[in-house]
C-alpha cells in the first residue's frame, strides 16, 4: 500500500521531476508532458515550499533563473484561449469546408487565410488604452502572468490612441503569437555556443543552447528577469481579439485586423481574404512551398470564416471553434547522403542502429544522425551506406530516415547486415530478443554499457553530477580509476589533477559528487538504471526500506512481498544487488 510521502521527500521528487522536464523541454527540445501536467507539478511544488519554508533551497526549479525556467502568477482568461482543430491534408481541409457549408446552408462564405506562426500564443490586455496585462495561453483557461516580459517586446504599442476611424475600447484584449525571428535565433545560438566554449575552457558546466526559434522564444519570454527578455529580440503578430468592452462594432474578422493595425499592433501582411475553398487550398499550397522565404518559422495556415455573425452561428465544439481550422504542413523532408550505419550500445545492453548522415538542415535544426530503431526497421527500409536517403523531422519529433531514393542508388550495393558482435573491445556475440525486435549485448562486463550507465547516472535527470559528462567520464575510465558507478565516490582530487584535470574542473567535479549525495534514495535507485526499476518501483523501495543497506540486506521474501514488485522486477533487483556498484555507493 502506498503511503503519502513526507513533505521533504515529495519536494525532492518534484524538484527532480521538474528539472528532468525542464531539461527535456528546454535542453533536448522534446517535452515529455503537456504544459498543463508540467504546470500542475510546479504548482504543487510551490505550495509545498510555501508551507515548509525550512525546506527552502535556492536551486529549486521554482527559483532558478539559470535554466531560463521560472514560474509566474496564474491569470484566468476572461475569454478562453481555445486551440484549433487541425487539417493534416487537403482532404481534411475540404471536409472542414463541407462542415462549414452545412452549418451555413445556401450562404456565401468568405475566408481569411493567415500564416500559422510557430511561436507562443499570448493575450495582451489594455484598459482604457493603457497596457495592463499579458498572459500566456497556458491550458486555455488559465495562463501565466508575463506582463513585465511582454512589455519589452519591440513594436507593441503601450498606449492606444483613438484615430479618425476608430475609438479606443474600455477593455481590449489582443491575441497573437510571440516569436523569435530566424536571424535573432541564429545570433542567440552562436552567442550561447561561444559562451559554452569559454565555460568549458574554464571547467564550468555548459548552459543550454536553444535548438529552434520557437523554444528560444518561449525560453526568452519565461525569464524571471525581464531585462533578459528585452535583450532577446522577440516580435509579435496579432491575429485575434479576446475580451472587448466598448469601442467600435465589427462585422468581419478582416475589419478587426485593420482596426488592430490602425492602433499600431503588428498584423502580418501575408493575409488573404478569399471567396472559395479552392483559393484557400491555393494559399496553403503556396506557403507550403514558400515557407522558407519568410524570416520566421510557420507550421501551417490558419483559415477563419470572415463574417462574425456567421461565426456566432457556427459556434464551438467542446475543444475548438467550428469557424476556423489549422492546416498543418506535412513534416518537412530533405534528402541527404547516408554515410554509414553504426550501432550504439545502451546502458541496458540494447543495441540500436543509427544513420550517420551528411549534415542537413531539416525541420528547424541540423541533423547529422538519426535513429533506425532496430534491425527489422533497417531491413524494412533497406537503407544502405552510400544511399541518398529522405530524412524527416516534424516539430519536436526525433529525426527519422524515411527511406532510400532508389533512383539514386549506386550499382552493386548490398543490404546492410546487422553486426554479429558488440562493437566494444570485448566484442561479445549479440543476442536477438525472442519476442521483440531488439538486439542486446548480454556481456555483463561490456565497457560500452558501463560508459552509458555512468553517463546516465550523472545526467541531469538522474543524479545530476555537475562536471561529469561524456568526456570526463571517458577520461576517468581510461585512467583506470572508474570501473563502475560506485568507484566515482572513491575519487580524490589528486587523482584528477594527475590525469590533467584543471584545478577548477577537478574541484567542480568533487563538489558535484559531494552534492549528488543529497539526492533522495529513490532517485539513486532510478539512476542506477536497473532494468524494470523506474521511478515508481524506486519510490516503493525507498519508502519501504528507507536506506540502501536495508534493501541490500532484505530477504528475498520481503522484496517479493512488496506491492507492485513482480517476479521480473524482483529478479532484476537481485541481479543488480550483486553488482559492486551498489555496495560501493554506501552513502545512502
Ligand atoms: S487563431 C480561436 N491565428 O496556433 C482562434 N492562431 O493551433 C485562436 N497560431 O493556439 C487562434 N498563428 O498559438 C490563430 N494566425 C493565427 C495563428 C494561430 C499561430 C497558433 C496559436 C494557437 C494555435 C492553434
Amino acid at each position: 500500500m502506498a503511503r503519502t510521502p513526507s513533505p521533504s521527500k515529495r519536494i525532492a521528487e518534484l524538484r527532480a521531476q521538474i528539472q528532468e522536464h525542464n531539461q527535456a523541454y528546454y535542453g533536448d527540445d522534446s517535452p515529455r508532458v503537456s504544459d498543463a501536467e508540467y504546470d500542475a507539478l510546479v504548482r504543487e511544488l510551490r505550495d509545498l515550499e510555501e508551507a515548509h519554508p525550512d525546506l527552502f533551497d535556492e536551486s529549486s526549479p521554482t527559483v532558478t533563473v539559470g535554466g531560463a525556467v521560472t514560474t509566474f502568477d496564474p491569470v484566468v482568461h476572461r475569454v478562453p484561449m481555445t486551440s484549433l482543430d487541425n487539417a493534416m491534408d487537403e482532404k481534411e481541409l475540404a471536409e472542414w469546408g463541407e462542415r462549414v457549408a452545412k452549418g451555413l446552408p445556401d450562404e456565401a462564405v468568405r475566408y481569411v487565410c493567415e500564416l500559422k506562426i510557430d511561436g507562443l500564443a499570448i493575450s495582451i490586455r489594455f484598459e482604457n488604452g493603457a497596457y495592463a496585462q499579458a498572459a500566456t495561453r497556458g491550458d486555455g483557461r488559465t495562463g501565466e502572468d508575463v506582463t513585465a516580459n511582454v512589455r519589452t517586446v519591440a513594436g507593441l504599442p503601450k498606449e492606444l490612441k483613438a484615430s479618425k476611424k476608430f475609438t479606443v475600447p474600455e477593455v481590449l484584449e489582443v491575441r497573437g503569437e510571440i516569436y523569435m525571428s530566424i536571424d535573432s535565433f541564429m545570433k542567440l545560438k552562436s552567442e550561447k555556443e561561444r559562451e559554452n566554449a569559454e565555460r568549458t575552457a574554464a571547467g564550468r558546466a555548459p548552459v543550454s543552447v536553444p535548438v529552434n526559434p520557437r523554444n528560444a522564444g518561449a525560453g526568452s519570454l519565461r525569464q524571471k528577469d525581464a531585462s533578459v527578455t528585452a535583450s532577446r529580440e522577440l516580435s509579435m503578430w496579432s491575429y485575434q481579439l479576446g475580451e472587448v468592452i466598448g469601442g467600435p462594432e465589427f462585422t468581419s474578422h478582416h475589419a478587426t485586423l485593420e482596426f488592430l493595425a490602425a492602433l499600431g499592433f503588428p498584423v502580418n501582411p501575408e493575409i488573404k481574404l478569399v471567396d472559395s475553398l479552392e483559393d484557400v487550398v491555393a494559399f496553403c499550397n503556396h506557403w507550403k512551398e514558400h515557407r522558407h522565404d519568410l524570416p520566421y518559422d510557420i507550421d501551417g495556415v490558419v483559415v477563419k470564416v470572415d463574417n462574425l455573425e456567421q461565426r456566432e452561428r457556427l459556434g464551438f465544439t467542446s475543444r475548438a471553434p467550428r469557424w476556423a481550422i489549422a492546416f498543418k504542413f506535412p513534416p518537412e523532408e530533405k534528402t541527404t547522403v547516408l554515410r554509414d550505419i553504426q550501432i550504439s550500445v545502451g546502458r541496458t545492453g540494447r543495441v540500436t542502429p543509427f544513420a550517420v548522415l551528411e549534415p542537413v538542415f531539416v525541420g528547424g535544426s541540423t541533423v547529422s544522425m538519426a535513429t533506425l530503431h532496430n534491425r527489422d526497421q533497417v531491413a524494412l527500409k533497406d537503407v544502405r551506406p552510400g544511399d541518398t536517403v529522405v530524412v524527416r523531422k516534424a516539430g519536436d519529433v526525433i529525426p527519422e530516415v524515411v527511406g532510400p531514393v532508389m533512383s539514386e542508388r549506386k550499382k552493386g550495393t548490398k543490404p546492410w547486415v546487422f553486426p554479429a558482435q558488440c562493437p566494444c573491445p570485448i566484442g561479445s556475440t549479440l543476442v536477438k530478443d525472442e519476442d521483440v525486435a531488439d538486439t542486446r549485448c548480454v556481456e555483463p562486463g561490456c565497457p560500452f554499457q558501463r560508459d552509458q550507465r555512468i553517463i546516465y547516472f550523472a545526467s541531469r535527470g538522474a543524479m545530476d553530477i555537475e562536471g561529469l559528462g561524456k568526456e570526463s567520464s571517458r577520461a576517468l575510465v581510461d585512467a583506470g580509476y572508474v570501473q563502475d558507478i560506485g568507484d566515482l565516490y572513491a575519487l580524490g582530487i589528486e587523482q584528477l589533477l594527475a590525469i590533467g584535470f584543471s584545478e577548477l574542473t577537478a574541484t567542480s567535479l568533487m563538489v558535484g559528487l559531494h552534492e549528488s549525495k543529497t539526492r533522495p534514495l529513490s532517485r539513486l535507485l532510478t539512476a542506477l538504471g536497473i532494468k524494470h526499476v523506474g521511478p515508481v518501483v524506486a519510490d516503493t523501495l525507498a519508502e519501504r526500506f528507507g536506506n540502501l543497506d536495508l534493501i541490500l540486506g532484505a530477504p528475498e521474501e520481503d522484496l517479493k512481498s512488496i506491492d507492485g514488485i513482480a517476479d521480473a522486477v524482483h529478479e532484476s533487483i537481485m541481479r543488480a544487488m550483486n553488482h559492486k556498484s551498489w555496495r560501493a555507493s554506501r552513502s545512502w
